[in-house]
């Protein structure tokens, strides 16, 4: 994971873009930091443990640099301390990367031996150390780079100073993301568009195996073959108040209440594809793209009437897989940088799969890899936990049942484009329902453990919402499929456990309420919800919430926003780190 950004140029401070850039990449990761500059001719560094804040402190804002490059880390290999944080330097050579060196320990033995000497535990010091034994050699960056990428195995996107050559920055890209932004007269590297869209919304994307030198005024791309390319530039169309907070306090309440207009955005997403031809439909993904894929099992399965396996992305890649050319494999992803999906995409391409992607970030190297993409459009997503990301994926996949639906003849499918135009502002209705939930939310947050249950769609959902619990306010939290409780689970129930059941589905409404009645027999404080239409009074709950539900198809991304806005309240009550979770990273570019 990590975030990397570089800057050369004569307009600005270096230090102030810098660290400006990592400030909007810290959702890559934020254990530690820091950056490298030129002033008066030699070469600093600054780094430190903890956020961009704690980096700020301790830089001297008076200091003048025209280049310059940094790093917000997510630890990989090494605990987390400054030794082990970036940038990683020797002798002339000086780096920060994101990624993961593979053999980094067979090239740290024969470089050991070779007499060089290691401070850290990271595969990144043994990438610097390797380049610098490399330039001691041929006393030529561009050689040795090219010398670098055929020692190395894995994953670097790499920005490298050396001071030999302080007018010149260096970028080196192999499976990891990385750009290179161009002004005027200044030019600026980063591994994602928010760290430099303040100044330029003009960019190259680099392709695996790609490095380039970067002088102010000028960039030169070399391929994977050494030769000296020429390259696309590309307009983000986006703005720049997609990565501002706008008057929320924090970037994911702000992204809850974004979703009504990503829907609104949506209603004219042009084509979804057809998909009859193939037998069989899998899902690969990770976090909550699979939870969005689990839902998208439900719809299509009912809807368009094909098998369809959803697999986490890094179990796929390792096992025994039947698929052939008669398998559609749709690959989630929000970042579209996601290792293990990325990987599972390329492993279904071997199997002569055909490959759709369904992904947000534009340009990413899912969205490439892929043989078909439809882009979710929910705009810069930029806390941790996703939401409006989540609800746009199950969106296309609730449009791709419908364009694909085997059973015409349905009222849900026959509605479905009328109800699409309504469903904004139902959103906002149930978003208007904040104060019952912060109500609920403050008795959650006292807890040690909070359960969710559902059957069917309510079951997928309530997995989404036991990981948006746990990953933001570090209460432990589970989803069950609610008739599986009683195997087991049920024995964790005791006074005033949380349960929360969802019931949305009228078909198995009052099985999954008979599982409630059980656990409010054992004492469990139970937190009911449920639409208009299935309201049932009783003595099964403690609490309940009622939202409103228009068409089967569209009516999960109605059913979590309730359960996304409790997560949020209930680690605002516990005062969490909202949008940057402890140990957590947005993009998971390593396996
Ligand atoms: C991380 C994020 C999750 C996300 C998952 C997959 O774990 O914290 O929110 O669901 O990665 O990411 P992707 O970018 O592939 O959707």
């Amino acid at each position: 994971m990590c975030g990397i950004v570089g800057y050369i140029g004569k307009n600005k401070k270096a230090l102030n873009v810098l660290i400006n850039g990592l400030k909007h990449l810290e959702y890559r990761g934020y254990d530690s930091s820091g950056i490298a500059y030129i002033k008066d001719n030699s070469l600093i560094i600054k780094k430190t443990v903890g956020r961009i804040n704690d980096l700020e402190k301790i830089i001297d804002n008076d200091d003048y640099a025209y280049i310059g490059i940094g790093h917000t880390r997510w630890a990989t290999h090494g605990i987390v301390n400054k030794v082990n944080s970036h940038p990683h330097k020797c002798k002339h050579i000086t780096i920060v990367h994101n990624g993961i060196i593979e053999n980094y320990q067979e090239l740290k033995n024969k470089l050991i031996d070779k007499g060089y000497t290691f401070k850290s535990d990271t595969d990144t010091e043994v990438a610097a150390v390797l380049l610098e034994y490399l330039y001691e050699k041929n006393n030529d960056i561009l050689l040795s780079i090219k010398e670098f990428k055929q020692k190395v195995s894995g994953a670097y996107a790499i920005a490298l100073i050396c001071d030999k050559e302080k007018d010149t920055l260096y970028a080196i890209k192999k499976n990891s993301p990385l750009i290179i932004g161009l002004g005027k007269d200044e030019n600026f590297i980063a591994s994602d568009v928010p760290a430099i869209i303040e100044y330029t919304n003009k960019y190259i994307t680099l392709n695996d195996g790609d490095y380039a030198k970067i002088t102010k005024e000028e960039v030169f791309i070399f391929d994977n073959d050494n030769k000296q390319v020429n390259y696309n530039i590309k307009t983000f169309e986006g703005n720049a108040s997609e990565i501002n907070k706008n008057g929320f306090d924090h970037f994911m309440l702000k992204e809850i209440y974004e979703q009504p207009a990503v829907v609104r955005r949506m209603i004219s997403l042009n084509s979804v594809p057809d998909i009859s031809r193939y037998k069989q439909i899998l899902i690969v993904a990770c976090g909550s793209a699979m939870h969005a894929g689990l839902v998208g099992k439900y719809l299509l399965e009912t809807y368009v009437d094909k098998p369809v396996i959803v697999e986490i992305a890094s179990e796929f890649r390792y096992k025994k897989l039947f698929i052939d050319k008669n398998t559609l494999v749709i690959a989630i992803s929000q970042s579209g940088e996601t290792a293990d999906t990325l990987e599972a995409v390329k492993v279904a391409k071997k199997h002569k799969c055909r490959t759709l992607g369904i992904i947000n970030v534009p340009e990413s190297s899912i969205a490439r890899e892929v043989d078909y993409v439809i882009y979710t459009e929910a705009g810069s997503e930029i806390a941790v936990a996703t939401t409006k990301a989540y609800i746009a994926q199950v969106l296309v996949l609730a449009k791709l049942a419908y364009r694909n639906c085997a059973i015409k003849d349905l009222k849900e499918i026959n509605n479905f484009q009328i109800s699409l135009k309504k469903l904004p502002v139902i959103m906002e209705e149930i978003l208007s329902l904040d104060k019952k939930v912060k109500q609920i939310a403050k008795v959650l947050s006292k807890q040690r453990d909070i359960f969710y249950i559902g059957r069917g769609i309510d079951y997928a959902i309530s997995m989404e919402a036991s990981l948006k619990v746990k990953e933001i306010s570090y209460i432990h939290s589970d989803a069950y499929a609610a008739g599986e409780l009683k195997h087991g689970t049920i024995s964790l129930i005791e006074k005033n456990t949380p349960v929360i059941g969802i019931v949305t589905d009228q078909k198995i409404a009052s099985k999954t309420i008979s599982n409630l009645k059980e656990v409010k027999a054992r004492g469990a404080n139970v937190i009911y919800l449920t639409t208009k239409e299935l309201d049932s009074e009783g003595d099964f709950y403690d609490y309940k919430i009622i939202i409103k539900n228009i068409n089967p198809l569209l009516d999960p991304i109605l059913t979590i926003i309730p359960l996304q806005l409790i997560a949020y309240y209930v680690a605002l009550e516990r005062g969490c780190d909202i949008d940057k979770p402890k140990n957590l990273a947005k993009s998971v570019t390593v396996e």
